[in-house]
């Protein structure tokens, strides 16, 4: 299918909106980003991003100088100019754990308002439950002036925080579902300049490849942390074991990483929606149930393990290196470090915590922790140091430095990143996820950690 510029409308300018909108624009699409936040606007129009994401913020400067890429807060004009829009809001969750939708169907609404005499393709990238596509169509449909020419179709987005510029570039695939010839056309000859495979299928088989696909991912954590546990009780070493798994091309290397969880504004939210869809259905999709509980029991869990090293807590001095919920962003949604900061404080522990880029955010959450300016001066004094989010900084920082600057030199690893053979032969006692404690001061390498 051959390359066919278009006006393009992203409705929502967040992760996805953002990204999305500026990665159109750099293969060649004119792109509008329409925020109903005047604030957001303005920032944008600055070139300042309110988000940290590696390579975005040049990518945005780069299509804006192309003039590819606009930013504004009407939605009417845009709209109506566009031959694609693409609805990118926010679907968080509701207490129930559905996806609340009120944003979805506001927009729609205003889209439909908005619409050009010509033919336009809505397109539902935010992650939202089955059957969505059929109530934006039908929304648009009630409100949209006689004779509205448009299609409704689904194409989700699989970018993850931190990369997200790079997913959007080079992605593994693009899903577009449709419900008319029509609207596969423009949505292939919009693709056209992206090299990995486009799978067509109807749009209630893309929504639920998006809620299939992170569910799954979860699920994979889930699994190797409940192996994890079984490591433990055995003696073993689950990075290890995973390394071992992990090389059957069937099972895949990635994502068996155990650890204290995942956090984000992705996996938890989408994990429990897509229970809630299963079982609105009528099916109990128990098995991703689990990988929630197994989930909300690893965070709980390694704060036992914390309060088991250091046994009274109360003025106990706590290194926590990250704060994200991952590397290489500032997003505190859903982030363990959120958690466990709270948890110490809430003991008397005096909380210092160093983060690359997330500690402004965060010192507007929890004021009363003392945020370094470096990974080693909140080391200082401490009892003990809880490596929360795996930075490369930490990865490779001098830990015979850490050890000197510490009072005790306890060392919980949420991630799993340090070798246990080399930090205890540094002098600290060591506790990583599903590789048992790893003691230090009589000199002693126990358990997994023995024969590294
Ligand atoms: C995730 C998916 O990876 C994207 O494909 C998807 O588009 C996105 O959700 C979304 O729905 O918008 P994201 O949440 O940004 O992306 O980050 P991930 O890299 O997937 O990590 C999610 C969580 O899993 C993090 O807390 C991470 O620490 C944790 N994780 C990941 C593990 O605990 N172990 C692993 O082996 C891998």
């Amino acid at each position: 299918m051959a390359f066919v510029e278009r006006r393009i409308a992203v409705v929502g300018t967040g992760y996805v909106g953002l990204v999305t909108g500026a990665v159109l624009a750099k293969v060649g699409h004119r792109v509008t980003c329409v925020d109903n936040d005047p604030a957001k606007v303005r920032i944008l129009e600055a070139v300042k991003l309110p988000i940290y994401e590696p390579g975005l913020e040049a990518l945005v400067e780069d299509v804006r100088t192309t003039g590819r890429l606009a930013f504004s807060g009407e939605i009417a004009p845009v709209v109506g100019a566009a031959e694609v829009v693409f609805i990118c809001v926010g679907t968080p969750p509701l207490p129930s754990g559905k996806a609340d939708l009120s944003y979805i169907e506001q927009v729609a609404r205003d889209i439909a308002r908005s619409l050009g005499t010509h033919y336009t393709v809505v397109v539902e990238k935010s992650t939202v439950p089955v059957h969505t596509g059929m109530r934006v169509k039908r929304t648009i449909e009630r409100h949209a002036p006689a004779g509205a020419r448009f299609d409704v179709a689904s194409n989700p987005e699989f970018l993850a925080e931190g990369t997200a510029v790079r997913d959007a570039l080079a992605p593994n695939r693009i899903v577009v579902g449709v419900d008319s010839e029509r609207a596969r056309v423009v949505m292939e000859g919009l693709y056209a300049p992206f090299a990995c495979p486009l799978i067509v299928t109807g749009i209630e088989s893309a929504e639920i490849i998006k809620h299939a696909s992170n569910s799954f991912l979860a699920l994979k954590i889930s699994y190797i942390n409940a192996v994890a546990r079984i490591c433990e009780l055995a003696g073993a070493d689950v990075v290890q074991v995973a390394r071992g798994m992990g090389l059957d091309e069937r099972i895949g290397p990635h994502f068996l990483r155990a650890g204290i969880g995942y956090g984000g504004s992705c996996f938890p939210k989408d994990v429990d929606a897509f229970g809630e869809i299963a079982s609105e259905l009528g099916y109990e999709f128990t098995l991703i149930r689990e990988a929630q509980r197994i989930n909300a029991e690893q965070r709980t869990r390694f704060i036992r393990k914390i309060e088991d090293a250091l046994w009274v807590v109360k003025d106990k001095r706590v290194a926590l290196w990250g704060l994200s919920f991952k590397p290489d962003t500032d997003d505190l949604r859903e982030a363990p470090a959120m958690d466990i900061a709270r948890w110490l404080l809430d003991h008397g522990a005096v909380v210092r915590a160093h983060d690359p880029v997330a500690m402004d955010k965060a010192r507007v959450l929890l004021p009363k922790v003392d945020y370094g300016a470096d990974p080693y001066a909140v080391c200082e004094g401490a009892d003990a140091l809880v490596l929360v989010t795996e930075w490369k900084t930490y990865i490779e920082a001098d830990l015979g430095r850490v050890r000197a600057a510490m009072r005790h030199p306890i060392l919980l690893d949420g991630r799993n990143v340090f070798d246990p053979a080399h930090v205890v032969a540094l002098g600290f006692e060591y506790h990583g996820v599903g590789r048992g404690a790893v003691a230090g001061h009589d000199g002693v390498v126990r358990g997994p950690g023995r024969g590294r």
